[in-house]
């Protein structure tokens, strides 16, 4: 199936998750076009990790279909499933970083597991995927000798090390300063436009949405609640979308029945519940 434009790499059909009786995802359709960075915004507990972890293959799909470079990621397994993900990186919200190991071992690791490169050769390929993440100084460090933005690089550089099609974020300048965030924005930016891989980035970071994003799918309740260019979807005749958008979400609509599930979890009604209620 071809999209507007160009070759649909992700085409999501009808996908609904349900943990316990919670409805996290109800019928989500979507595709991402080859080439394009696309942003799948909405506020937390929405469900944009479980989204995404059902498109990278870490959680079983149970209904509707999702297909990555034309294949059904959930009739997948054993040696098929592993091509399709060498095909793409992931990086997640904490870098998942090997703390005993240098950058430069890091960024190695999915080199000598999945390729049979020389040493002196993964050396050169480490070296140019630090490059391209403005990391080429700090190859011999530990992470932790890395601020919040160089680990996301480092990370970056890892995701990048097989050269892959399509780049998934969670939450990309999650715990960054502002200033770090947009550098790091900037650079997605820049991976799109000089590598033409093609990027998909849950995030509730609407600053960073303005940087990287050509598209924006914003989900809300589990559903699509908007998709199209920024412009577009600030068109939105849902007043929600706008005031999510606009940063004037009441507090009392996405407050109230998180709490109230959070406080039936925890169990601390009795405690602490007047408190909370008010908050
Ligand atoms: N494995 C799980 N088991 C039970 N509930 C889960 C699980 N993963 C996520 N959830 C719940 O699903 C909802 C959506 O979570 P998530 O996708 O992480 O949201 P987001 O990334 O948008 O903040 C939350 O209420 C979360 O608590
Ligand atoms: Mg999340």
């Amino acid at each position: 199936m071809v999209a507007k434009g160009g070759q649909t790499v992700i085409d999501v059909k009808d996908v609904g998750v349900s943990f316990g009786d919670r409805r996290v995802l109800d019928g989500i359709t979507l595709q991402v076009t080859r080439g394009e960075a696309v942003a799948i915004l909405g506020p937390s507990g929405c469900g944009k990790s479980t989204l995404l972890r059902l498109m990278i293959g870490l959680l079983p799909i149970t209904q509707g279909t999702i297909s990555i470079l034309g294949e059904q990621i959930g009739s997948l397994s054993g040696l098929d499933l592993e091509k399709l993900l060498l095909r793409f990186g992931v990086l997640f919200q904490s870098s998942a970083l090997i703390g005993s190991l240098t950058v430069g071992e890091n960024v190695a690791l999915p080199l000598t597991e999945h390729t049979a490169l020389s040493d002196s050769a993964i050396d050169v390929v480490v070296r140019m995927k630090l490059a391209q993440v403005g990391l080429a100084h700090a190859k011999d460090l530990r992470p932790a000798q890395l601020s919040g933005g160089m680990a996301k690089r480092a990370g970056l550089a890892r995701a990048l090390a097989l050269s892959p099609e399509l780049l998934f974020f969670d939450e990309p300048s999650a715990g960054l300063d502002p200033l770090t965030a947009l550098s790091l924005d900037h650079l997605i930016v820049d991976l799109r436009d000089r590598l033409g891989v093609t990027i998909v980035a849950v995030t509730h970071e609407l600053a960073s949405v303005r940087v990287f994003a050509d598209r924006v799918i914003m989900l809300r309740d589990g559903k699509v609640a908007a998709h199209g260019t920024l412009d577009e979807v600030a068109k939105s005749d849902d007043p929600w979308v706008g005031n999510f958008l606009n940063r004037t979400a009441p507090r009392e609509e996405t407050n109230h029945q998180e709490w109230a599930r959070l406080l039936a979890a925890n169990d601390v009604a009795g405690k602490d519940g007047g408190a909370l209620g008010n908050a």
